[in-house]
């Protein structure tokens, strides 16, 4: 049989898998989004190019997905709340029904194949006068991007493996880009956290590569030794709470073991009970020093933490927090070693990686 000419892009890498290559392009992918987009941010070219509404019209941004897109939208979302102060929302597609609409409403669909059911019929679902719709997509001549005012490609090139990698990069920083290009000629963006964001956004593929040679080794040694666990738990404060989330989902779509995220703060209120000897809980950290406090929590019921995006500096024994510097869509890199981690307990336990059981790569029943 012929292979598909698709399918040989992100073979060609050190892996077998199509999953473990695409991992290893995200710095590419990032590079990529930021050359095309990077150098229209400031003067508000690229919002305008897209044709969407001055910010001063936009009363509220809400951003719908599913799965790891919708954990895009959220950090996305961050950009729009953090940098402009506009109430923003994200909304499970599937759940958009139940949601009341209001005027003057920047819509942002989520899709990275575009053809995803549930986000195409929330969007058939809006009522007249909801305001503007943009698609950010992979697949720019999909159904999605049919029914949207105005289309973005996340540039991410063809995804094989089904559980989404470089697609979400590509999203958060497509998304990210565009938000602060509306933002920066409007009035209503705070200066100095658009202009950090601007810097934060140009050291992105750096912080990728850096965190993916940080963490291969690790994560291999720490799924050979996390293999027997049953359950893991996820957790973060603010702007990390959306990479713990998407590292529990990467979890459970390759591994099959149950993965829960919570905002840490909640620990206290339910999931701490879960916490046994050795229960493994990823902790994603943004630079919050709360963050101590939830950790020794769960090393005092003998949780084992593995901290990923440490933003503290350890002197002799004290843990000295660092100002908080993180941009507003969170610790992107921090994606990277959950994604690794993910992948490698899913080798060690012999699932497939590129197609884990009962999941599709495209969802086309609502
Ligand atoms: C399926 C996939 C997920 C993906 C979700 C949304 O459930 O298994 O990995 O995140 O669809 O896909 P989309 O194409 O809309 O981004």
């Amino acid at each position: 049989w012929p292979v598909p000419e698709v399918a040989l892009l992100s073979r060609g890498g050190r892996h077998d898998d199509h999953m473990g290559n695409e991992i290893d392009e995200q710095p590419v992918v990032a590079r990529r989004v930021l050359d095309a987009l990077a150098p229209s941010i400031r003067d508000g070219a690229l919002w305008n190019r897209l044709g969407l509404p001055p910010v001063e019209e936009i009363d509220r941004v809400a951003v719908l997905g599913c799965g790891t897109s919708l954990h895009a939208g959220r950090a996305l979302a961050g950009v729009f709340a953090r940098v402009g102060r506009i109430p923003t929302r994200a909304l499970t597609a599937s759940e958009a029904a139940h949601e009341v609409w209001e005027p003057r409403t920047l819509v942002v669909a989520m899709s990275q194949s575009g053809e995803t059911a549930d986000v195409l019929r929330a969007l058939d679902g809006l009522p007249s006068g909801h305001g503007t719709v943009l698609a950010l997509t992979n697949n720019t001549a999909s159904s999605l991007a049919r029914r949207a005012d105005a289309v973005i490609d996340c540039l991410a090139g063809p995804e094989i493996g089904v559980a989404a990698t470089k697609t979400f990069v590509a999203q958060v920083l497509t998304g990210a880009c565009v938000a602060l290009s509306g933002l920066s000629v409007s009035g209503r963006a705070d200066a100095a956290v658009l202009d950090a964001d601007l810097s934060a956004l140009a050291a992105t593929p750096d912080a990728l590569s850096g965190a993916l040679h940080a963490w291969r080794d690790r994560a291999a040694d720490l799924a050979a030794d996390l293999v027997t666990a049953s359950g893991f738990l996820f957790l973060g404060r603010g702007a990390g709470l959306v990479y713990a989330a998407e590292g529990a989902l990467k979890l459970k779509e390759l591994s099959y073991r149950w993965a829960e995220h919570h905002a840490a703060g909640e620990l206290k209120h339910g999931p701490l009970a879960l916490v046994d000897a050795g229960t493994p809980v990823f902790v994603v950290d943004d630079g919050d020093p709360r963050l101590d406090v939830d950790i020794a929590e769960v090393e005092a019921r003998g949780g084992r933490v593995i901290r990923v995006g440490e933003r503290a500096l350890r002197v002799g024994g004290l843990s000295l927090q660092l100002p908080r510097t993180g941009p507003s869509w969170g610790p992107l890199e921090t994606v990277v070693p959950l994604q690794l981690f993910s992948r490698e307990l899913a080798l060690r336990l012999q699932r497939n990686v590129d197609k884990p059981r009962n999941l599709a790569k495209s969802v086309t029943v609502a």
